[in-house]
């Protein structure tokens, strides 16, 4: 075991970098609290993690994320992250309510040029500034309709940037406050890598395949999807978009996230030796040529690294404290954990199905945590709690601060505008055939 101390500095509870614990020793200030965590595996190379490398925002959870091993495979990936430019300290060292009311007093000038969309996964301090909360379908949703705002501003990851500009209107602009929020599974599927295995299976004469990309994923990806005669899902339609795809074909390839693929394959009564993973890195995706031959549905083998964390053990001792409780999980957590849950959905059906739920009801949440904290402060009838019981935000959601808010709408009241996602135009119109297939699924 290691010991984790939290501090609570000027943006929040954070983990300290060395640089920000030797800061902090300096100033002998003490941590709030100490968390007992597993050892994290040992990091074998020098090269800097793309979510770390820029210390001016420290990580939010990195150790957790790392005993479910996603940086090393990103390493093994080579995944360059997009870089933020610096911003000056001023930002940071603000306090909070005069930064909050700098951020206010812009969103009233910007008027109706200026749409905030928030995920749910956005900490309280930016979610205020939220115009739509939502899950990523839910947020496409409202890019595509919000026409009349000149500018995007969204408080999520990359992809989502991504797919809101190919959703929105040429004259729109779509600004990510922070260019390094990205998604580490998004980031565990390559477009050369899928593109390759693709050629592969042709070449095995395993055809009749209909491509699914998850929403988290490229937009080089959607637009693979929408050349091929494929398709995108969020956690909230997978099913749908399966039964969609299976009238198009006799098999799916489905990126990047093996789990949601595998938990949606289950619940479409697809037998498990129906199922295999491709592995990029080894010959065949580590099949068999038959197997792929006689496969229904190829996984890709990524996975989430906040989801990947939760496990059968801890909705047991769930149950075992709380008799009554109910288990709900998205379904991004791995198989038997959705099995061993009462419910599985999205981040959007997961907080619907809390808050309709009858007063003194207690719910054990496997997701992230800003949106369990959320629901917690929001409905004191309930007993809400996660269930993993360390403190693990998505470390890439958590990059966007409202110091970086405060920056970006300076820049654009000023006409200047940054960290614009522009995705290029040919990428962009194949990447709307599949998303727009997705959002005519009934
Ligand atoms: P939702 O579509 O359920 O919001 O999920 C997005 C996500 O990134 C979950 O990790
Ligand atoms: Fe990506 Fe997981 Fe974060 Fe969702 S929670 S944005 S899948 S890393």
């Amino acid at each position: 075991m290691i010991q984790v101390p939290w501090w609570h500095g000027s943006r929040g509870l954070e983990t300290p970098t060395p640089r920000f614990a030797e800061s902090w020793a300096r100033r002998q200030l003490k941590p709030i609290m100490v968390l007992q965590l597993p050892t994290a595996p040992a990091v074998s190379s020098d090269t800097p993690l793309p979510w770390l490398t820029d210390t001016q925002l420290p990580a939010a959870s990195c150790v957790p994320e790392e005993t479910v091993g996603a940086y090393p495979l990103l390493r093994r990936y080579g995944v360059t992250a997009p870089h933020q430019q610096k911003i000056p300290r001023e930002y940071f060292k603000m306090a909070g309510p005069e930064r909050d009311e700098k951020i206010w007093a812009l969103k009233r000038q910007m008027g109706k040029d200026l749409v905030v969309l928030g995920h749910h996964y956005q900490r309280d301090e930016v979610i205020q500034f939220a115009d739509f909360r939502g899950d990523s379908f839910k947020l496409s949703q409202q890019a595509a309709g919000r026409a009349d705002a000149e500018y995007i501003l969204f408080c999520g990851v990359h992809f989502m940037a991504e797919s809101a500009d190919i959703l929105s209107q040429p004259h729109q602009k779509v600004i990510l406050p922070n260019l390094e929020a990205g998604c580490s599974m998004a980031d565990m599927a390559k477009d050369a890598d899928v593109r390759a295995a693709w050629d592969t299976l042709e070449k095995l004469g395993v055809t009749n395949v209909v491509p699914i990309t998850y929403m988290n994923s490229a937009a080089a990806l959607k637009a693979f999807c929408g050349e091929h005669g494929g398709i995108v899902c969020t956690s909230s339609n997978a099913g749908r978009v399966f039964d969609w795809a299976f009238e198009r074909g006799e098999k799916l390839f489905f990126f990047p996230d093996e789990h949601l693929g595998r938990n949606t394959g289950f619940k479409k009564g697809i037998p498990q030796e129906k199922m295999v993973v491709w592995d990029p890195f080894l010959p065949l995706g580590g099949n068999t040529a038959e197997a792929l031959q006689s496969a229904t549905l190829i996984l890709w083998k990524g996975y989430c690294s906040v989801h990947a964390r939760f496990s059968v053990d801890q909705i047991t001792k769930a149950r075992i404290d709380y008799p009554d409780v109910n288990v709900i999980v998205h379904p991004e957590c791995r198989l038997e954990v959705v099995q061993a849950a009462d419910d599985d959905g999205s981040t959007e059906y997961i907080i619907d199905k809390v808050t309709a739920a009858p007063a003194g009801t207690t719910w054990a949440i496997g997701t992230e945590i800003n949106l369990v904290n959320r629901l917690n402060e929001e409905l004191p009838d309930k007993h809400i709690f996660c269930l993993d019981p360390v403190i693990c935000p998505c470390s890439t959601m958590y990059r966007v601060h409202p110091a970086y808010i405060l920056w970006t709408l300076e820049h654009l009241a000023a006409g200047n505008v940054v960290n614009q996602i522009t995705v290029d135009e040919t990428t962009a119109q194949n990447a709307l055939v599949a998303l727009d297939r997705m959002l005519s699924v009934p």
